[in-house]
């Protein structure tokens, strides 16, 4: 039995205003009480983070943002910092998800300036590689799981990596319906840890969370989560809604 304790983690993409998302966690929260087997946190838009550390306060429920800049602070419009999430009561952030790659222009060597000043402000990371649907069409899966990670991880030590966690979302199966099978994803899982294991040595590998994402719902959760490759998920779409969120929270326990 794995000693990671598996971390369920909402990512809310630009959805919700700040008055809905305190709506969902008045919903989610009972849901979820009393509920330790996993960490749960919701990685919400930047302007509903006040409203939802609030409305979590006195509950289990983490809060996380689903991007940052690098940079401590200066001329940087539009950019929020570590140290603002971090005040405002984040524990977890996104970091290189496929989105950001895709439309923002984000790289796995802009992901790594961001691990660092993350891990710096006692945020944990959340790091998201995975392959296009091209690449695993064209047999380059391993190829781009191996670079993405040691370039996204690169200048960790075994004492800074203690933190870290990693995302595999495999591109094809972000909000397409399409899921990874348990068994693919957690060859996946094996590929990057192996990764990491190369970088930092095996007791960090074997210590460090590995989530899936894409397309997690409540009648997949429990598949996927009871491979003990998999520590966790990164919920998109079926996050959005308390009861559907719950369920993959509690997968196998309902
Ligand atoms: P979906 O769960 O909507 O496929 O999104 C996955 C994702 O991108 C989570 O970060």
């Amino acid at each position: 039995m794995s000693q990671r304790k598996p971390l369920i983690a909402a990512n809310w993409k630009m959805y919700k205003t700040a008055n809905e998302a305190t709506a969902f966690v008045q919903a989610f929260a009972p849901l979820v009480k009393g509920h330790t087997r996993d960490e749960i946190t919701l990685c919400v838009p930047f302007l509903s983070i006040p409203a939802v550390v609030a409305a979590t306060h006195g509950t289990h429920i983490h809060v996380g943002g689903q991007n940052m800049y690098w940079q401590e602070e200066g001329a940087f419009t539009g950019e929020t910092s570590a140290a603002m999430l971090h005040a405002a009561g984040c524990a977890h952030v996104i970091l290189g998800h496929s989105e950001r790659r895709q439309f923002f222009g984000e790289t796995d060597e802009t992901v790594n300036q961001k691990l660092h000043t993350a891990l710096k402000h006692k945020l944990v990371p959340i790091v998201c590689v995975g392959e296009l649907l091209a690449e695993r069409e064209g047999g380059k899966t391993e190829e781009v799981l191996l670079r993405q990670t040691e370039r996204s991880l690169a200048g960790l030590t075994v004492e800074t990596a203690r933190t870290v966690v990693i995302a595999y979302e495999p591109v094809w199966a972000i909000g397409t319906g399409k899921t990874a099978t348990p068994e693919l994803a957690a060859e996946a899982h094996v590929l990057i840890r192996s990764q990491v294991a190369r970088m930092l040595g095996r007791e960090t590998a074997e210590a460090m969370r590995i989530l899936y994402g894409g397309s997690v719902k409540p009648d997949n959760a429990s598949a996927l989560l009871n491979q003990p490759e998999i520590d966790g998920a990164l919920v998109g779409g079926a996050s959005l809604d308390p009861n559907s969120f719950a369920k993959i929270v509690t997968y196998a326990q309902s």
